[in-house]
């Protein structure tokens, strides 16, 4: 066997193709942007799905068209329609997030080709044996009214030498592929390989163990012939031209050809295993449990670190859900079953950041930024399995089995996996309801996998109605806010009518922007614009009515006013950012925008909040940078090297076409590429205040500001509030202290006040004390009501009373508030009365709560009582005596 490294495997596919005329691309960031059928990018193809479905042209790279291409692409397959999250970790040829070499035809070479290059790269270039692989074709389908592959078996023969028994037909499970519940999609052939020894192969042909599940008999490679695109109502469309789109496991193929059974054994994860063992000071290869964990953690920092360095994060839904549950499922199994009881994940960053530095430069780029994420998410889920354990423990106090339901809250709140409760269940001589917590993780997988079907504009299907054939579009609206227009497409969506034109000025909210509103008129009729989306390329206009007659010339026109605003706060965004990077440090990177006319929103990497003093200098470096009035440079069609060359601002995770459109306030101060629109110089935006700085998620920071009129406005109501302030204050030469000062005062005199309440309280308690009757049975009774004292008056006058009569008294006191419909009864005894007597505060408070409509209770010298009817307050105090009599035992 060959001594390849991975990046010479990588690297010697791309070579292959490329003397095969493929343009090399990059990677699509595995955290999709554009498409809402998809939560991660899930196969090479979908950067290419447009083209398949024949909504864009062919592919441009480097300057030329291209109908070839190949690439290594990262990929997650842990939801929606590819999932293989329970296999990983368990077996040693599944992952979580994996590398997929694929090559591409856009409507060019076919079948043939596809097939003698796989088998020309695997065989000859790669030295594979060819008695140990299998080709499996579609072997067709009823349901979708497809016939057997015939033409891909003959290619098989004729194109290559596999012996023949080896081609083998498959059903549509395993040989028709789909991206999704809808989109592009088509029979396939796949290539398997037999890595059993010889004995074994003799004893048992490896045609019967392909598609078993065998990890020594699994797929490499999967040919995929394009040709259909699914639709939401679940029926096939023929595509209009026939594609290529291939598949080959990076790690499965490195095993291979590095001689390894397992995919951790290769150079592409020794690294991190190496890394987990020295951590936890154990040797990978020696206890399968132990290997388990750490192929699960090394398997699962990879997705992690990837997704979060593509622009996602851990949270509570969506994608941050699935990312959240990968990061605590490796947590837990490094915390059970390796004894890592401190933050550990984030350590192993580092390593990936090194070995992909090459091929994926986002990770080491962004380094810092992806371990605070990680180390703030495991910090909070280490606290978090500690709670669980306390949970535990009360589960199963005093008893001898575990629920299923407790099983899964476990799970599903603590992130527990079922062998942890058990073992922990098994320590205390407990049984766990695994059946029962079995049921509730498939109810719960039900529900996931509804969840997963993205909901896919059913409006999609439903075709337009065509009022002009053509295909010119323009968006004028970057130099023009009006526009002569025809409506070329209409449609119903919902209630609302979609139409498209064949040029307008209006931006559809992309880039955070948001969508311009507007009229489009033609003599007295006018439809109104509410919004503008994009989708597949076109500009779609929600308005509110079709017009009868939709022919003709129109004019469409934006709501300039409104335009102008949202602009302002669009460059005021570039220019924050700007500022951002410059006072708090270039690790800032934009996480998020929102733009309207009425404020902006910039989300961005900082591990901490701002302080005043950092933000008092960005606002201060903004305004600075809106007076020197420096005048918008717009450059549209730049190509991608030279902006990046010019050091232009990019985000991580965001794919960019060939050419761009960069935008420059100052080129030493903000370059940026974006497509939205901006004001003509920057004293247009007036003037930028801060409303507020907030946190997001770990390690990203959230700024709102306004600016232009907004700005405006926010200031004279600033300045109309401190006028009412003034006024109110009288004259002041330091408002800020005087307040301060008033503020001061009032607790003052609250504090008198209430002193004075007491000492009030407390002459009247001496007056009682001083007018205490006898009962019969000579105890004295000291009783009456409080005017103005509340619950915990009653109790300190209680206290006070004992103190001042100490024997052979009872003191009831009672107050109330009219107002608030409310009522407070106290009953206090001294010592003797409940040794010698029997007597119990808390009963005899209870039942005088019972008299004014409530209830109490306490200890026996001192108990309280509150209810809601303040008018039997009096009733109560009379009914005293009697009460405390019948008490005596
Ligand atoms: N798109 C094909 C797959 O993912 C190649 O298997």
């Amino acid at each position: 066997m060959s001594h390849k490294t991975s990046a010479q495997i990588r690297q010697e596919f791309f070579d292959f193709f490329a003397e095969k005329d493929h343009a090399i691309v990059d990677s699509a960031p595995v955290v999709p942007k554009n498409d809402p059928t998809l939560l991660f990018t899930n196969a090479g193809m979908n950067q290419f799905k447009a083209i398949f479905l024949g909504e864009e042209e062919v592919l441009k790279h480097e300057g030329k068209t291209w109908n070839r291409a190949a690439d290594t692409q990262k990929c997650i397959r842990v939801s929606g329609k590819h999932n293989d999250l329970e296999e990983v970790g368990h077996d040693t040829y599944h992952h979580t997030l994996f590398e997929m070499l694929g090559n591409w035809s856009f409507g060019d070479y076919f079948k043939k080709e596809a097939i003698a290059w796989a088998w020309e790269l695997l065989v000859d270039e790669w030295g594979l044996e060819p008695d140990r692989l299998y080709a499996t074709v579609f072997g067709g389908d009823e349901e979708d009214g497809l016939p057997v592959d015939d033409e891909a078996i003959e290619l098989w023969k004729s194109e290559t030498s596999i012996d023949h028994d080896h081609i083998l037909k498959c059903g549509k499970k395993d040989n028709f592929w789909e991206m999704g519940e809808t989109g592009p999609c088509g029979p396939c052939s796949e290539v398997h390989i037999d890595l059993r020894s010889d004995e074994e192969r003799k004893n048992k042909p490896g045609r019967d163990l392909v598609n078993m599940d065998d990890p020594r008999v699994m797929e490499i490679w999967n040919l995929v012939f394009i040709q259909f695109n699914r639709k939401p109502d679940a029926s096939l469309e023929k595509l209009p031209a026939q594609h290529v789109d291939t598949g080959m496991g990076f790690e499965r193929i490195c095993a291979v050809l590095q001689g390894k059974t397992s995919n951790y054994d290769t150079d592409v994860f020794t690294p991190i295993i190496n890394e987990i063992a020295d951590m936890a000071g154990l040797k990978y290869g020696n206890d399968e449990e132990k290997d388990i964990a750490m192929r699960v953690i090394a398997d699962h920092i990879r997705a992690v670190t990837f997704s979060i360095a593509d622009g996602a994060s851990p949270g509570n839904d969506g994608r941050g859900y699935v990312i959240r549950r990968i990061l605590r499922r490796a947590i837990r199994y490094g915390w059970d079953v390796l004894d890592f009881k401190e933050p550990f994940f984030y350590k192993l960053v580092d390593v990936l950041a090194e070995q992909f530095k090459d091929v994926f430069p986002e990770i080491l780029a962004q380094k810092e930024y992806i371990v605070n994420v990680i180390r703030s998410e495991e910090k909070s889920f280490l606290k978090t399995l500690g709670q669980g354990i306390e949970l535990f423990n009360e589960m199963v106090e005093g008893k001898d089995k575990l629920s299923g339901g407790d099983a899964f809250k476990l799970h599903d709140t603590y992130g527990f996996p079922i062998d942890l409760t058990e073992l922990m269940a098994r320590e205390q001589g407990v049984e766990v309801d695994v059946e029962g917590f079995n049921k509730h993780m498939k109810e719960q997988k039900e529900r996931a996998r509804a969840a997963g079907k993205f909901s896919v504009d059913q409006s999609d299907s439903k075709s337009w109605n065509v009022v002009e054939e053509t295909d010119e579009f323009e968006f004028v609206g970057y130099d023009d806010a009006e526009a002569e227009v025809n409506i070329i497409a209409y449609r119903k969506e919902g209630d609302r009518f979609a139409i498209q034109l064949n040029k307008t000025p209006f931006y559809a909210e992309s880039g955070g922007q948001v969508a311009d509103t507007g009229l489009i008129t033609n003599g007295d009729e006018y439809l109104k614009v509410l919004d503008v989306q994009k989708s597949n390329g076109q500009f779609i206009h929600y308005v509110d009515k079709l017009p009868e007659d939709l022919s003709g010339s129109w004019k469409a026109s934006i709501d300039l006013d409104r335009r102008i605003e949202i602009q302002k706060h669009h460059s005021a965004t570039h220019l924050v950012h700007a500022a951002l990077r410059g006072i708090l440090g270039d690790h800032v990177a934009q996480k998020g925008s929102l733009v309207d006319e009425n404020h902006l929103r910039f989300d961005f990497s900082h591990f901490e909040a701002m302080t005043d003093e950092q933000l008092d200098e960005v606002e201060q470096l903004v305004n600075e940078k809106i007076q020197e009035n420096i005048p918008l440079q717009e450059e549209r069609n730049v190509p991608i090297e030279e902006a990046k060359d010019r050091g232009a601002m990019m985000l991580f995770g965001e794919k960019y076409g060939e050419t761009v459109r960069v935008i420059t306030f100052d080129e030493n101060y903000s370059v940026e590429l974006c497509g939205g629109t901006h004001v003509g110089a920057t004293g247009e935006i007036g003037y930028f205040r801060f409303t507020q700085e907030t946190s997001v998620a770990a390690g990203i920071r959230r700024i709102e500001a306004v600016c232009g009129t907004r700005a405006d406005s926010l200031l004279r109501d600033e300045k109309r509030l401190l006028k009412q302030v003034k006024g109110a204050i009288g004259q002041s030469q330091d408002l800020a202290a005087d307040v301060m000062k008033l503020i001061e005062e009032k607790k003052s005199l609250e504090k008198e006040l209430e002193q004075m309440q007491l000492q009030n309280t407390g002459a009247k308690l001496d007056e009682l004390i001083q007018n205490a009757g006898s009962l019969d049975s000579d105890i004295k009774l000291v009783k009456g009501e409080i005017a103005g004292a509340d619950m915990d008056v009653l109790k300190q006058l209680g206290y006070d009373g004992l103190q001042k009569t100490k024997k052979n008294t009872a003191i009831v006191l009672g107050s109330k508030d009219d107002e608030e419909g409310k009522v407070y009864l106290m009953v206090a005894l001294s010592e003797d009365l409940i040794k010698e007597k029997g007597l119990k505060a808390g009963a005899i408070v209870g039942q005088l709560g019972r008299l004014v409509g409530g209830g109490g209770g306490g200890q026996p010298n001192l108990a309280t009582a509150g209810g809601r009817q303040p008018e039997k307050l009096g009733e109560a105090l009379e009914k005293v005596n009697e009460i405390i009599t019948d008490s005596i035992s």
